[in-house]
């Protein structure tokens, strides 16, 4: 099998694309390195990484032209700055607009779209929630924009499957509580934990429905979830755990900001149905994985798409 990666070098990308070899498939990726770093994937004969934008509608055309992926996988997504509207709408409206219109254009058999569950609000009408759930977007800037991407997706009439995800965590992720609660305690400073839940699942479980979707199975929109959440300060504490810290500061416990929501537990059970049971990762192997990767590799900042104030 052929298969375009966008964002690659990211962290659902790269180990995607990392069992895709695997198996034996040929890879193409395209990442501008915005939050990914080209470290992530090594070098491999089948492998061919692009580093540029999928905003360039004309090296789009020209890499699915060339290519003939038999699935498109378009993890790209821009998010780092809850201001930057201007970035956001370049990736994921226009450079998703641009992959899905190649994709059509150069008959790619499917497409793989990852979807925040930001896409339902940040006040959802039941929980935990089910697909029909309305589209209630405008809310952040990720959202809406990754929102619209997902819009397009639906109606272009291509053979598509649509990853709704919950917080997708472990080795390669930049972006959320996990780096940041990591980079802090390493550094001594003092972390902020909110009176919130969520549901973490580990990057390589989704990675291994993403490659049954390309083969084929599915359609439509699916929520990627355990559907069982955790309280983040439950994560902070893996997070001491595995670092193996002995003294530590005190975390500061507020309430959840104006931007952020208590929960949003994703409904998993279209999921089970069609692509089967899946064995999810306990968090604390999740997380030991994850600050494996960062005492190697560092993290790259604080990143998150939630306007609440960085503390120094
Ligand atoms: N990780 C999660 O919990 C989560 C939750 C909901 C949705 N998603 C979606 O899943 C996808 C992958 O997320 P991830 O966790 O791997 O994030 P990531 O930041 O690790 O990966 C995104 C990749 O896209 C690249 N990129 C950004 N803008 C680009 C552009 N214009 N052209 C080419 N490449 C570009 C980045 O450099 C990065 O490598 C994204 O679409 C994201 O919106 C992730």
């Amino acid at each position: 099998m052929k298969a375009f990666v966008t964002g690659g070098c990211g962290q659902i990308g790269s180990h995607v694309i990392e069992m895709l070899l695997e198996r034996g498939d040929e890879v193409l990726t395209i990442d501008n390195l915005a939050t990914g770093r080209r470290e992530h994937l090594e070098d491999h004969n089948n492998l061919r990484v692009v580093i540029g934008t999928v905003v360039d509608k004309k090296l789009i055309d020209e890499l699915v032209s060339d290519f003939r992926p038999d699935v498109l996988i378009h993890t790209a997504a821009s998010y780092k700055d809850p201001e930057d509207w201007y970035n956001d709408t370049m990736t994921n409206c226009v450079g998703g607009a641009n992959v899905i219109t190649a994709a059509k254009a150069f008959g790619v058999g499917r497409f793989i779209y990852f979807q925040t569950s930001l896409c339902y609000g940040l006040k959802p009408l039941h929980q935990p929630i089910r697909l029909d759930h309305p589209k209630l977007p405008a809310t952040s800037s990720y959202a809406i924009s990754k929102t619209t991407n997902e819009d397009y997706l639906q109606i272009s009439g291509l053979d598509h499957v649509i990853f709704r995800l919950a917080n997708v965590v472990g080795p390669r992720n930049v972006a959320g509580p996990l780096p940041i609660f990591y980079q802090r305690l390493r550094d001594h400073k003092p972390c902020f934990i909110t009176r919130s839940r969520r549901d973490f699942v580990f990057v390589k479980d989704l990675a291994h429905i993403v490659l049954k979707a390309c083969d084929g199975m599915g359609y439509g929109a699916y929520h990627f979830s355990s559907g069982k959440d955790i309280a983040i300060k439950d994560l902070y504490d893996a997070v001491v755990k595995a670092m193996k810290l002995e003294e530590y500061p005190e975390p500061e416990i507020r309430d959840i900001g104006p931007d952020d929501t208590f929960s949003i537990l994703l409904d998993p059970s279209r999921t089970f149905a069609d692509f089967g049971e899946i064995k999810f990762t306990s968090i604390e192997e999740t997380v030991s994985s994850a600050i494996a990767y960062y005492e190697k590799h560092g993290t790259m900042g604080e990143y998150t798409h939630l306007r609440f104030e960085k503390k120094k």
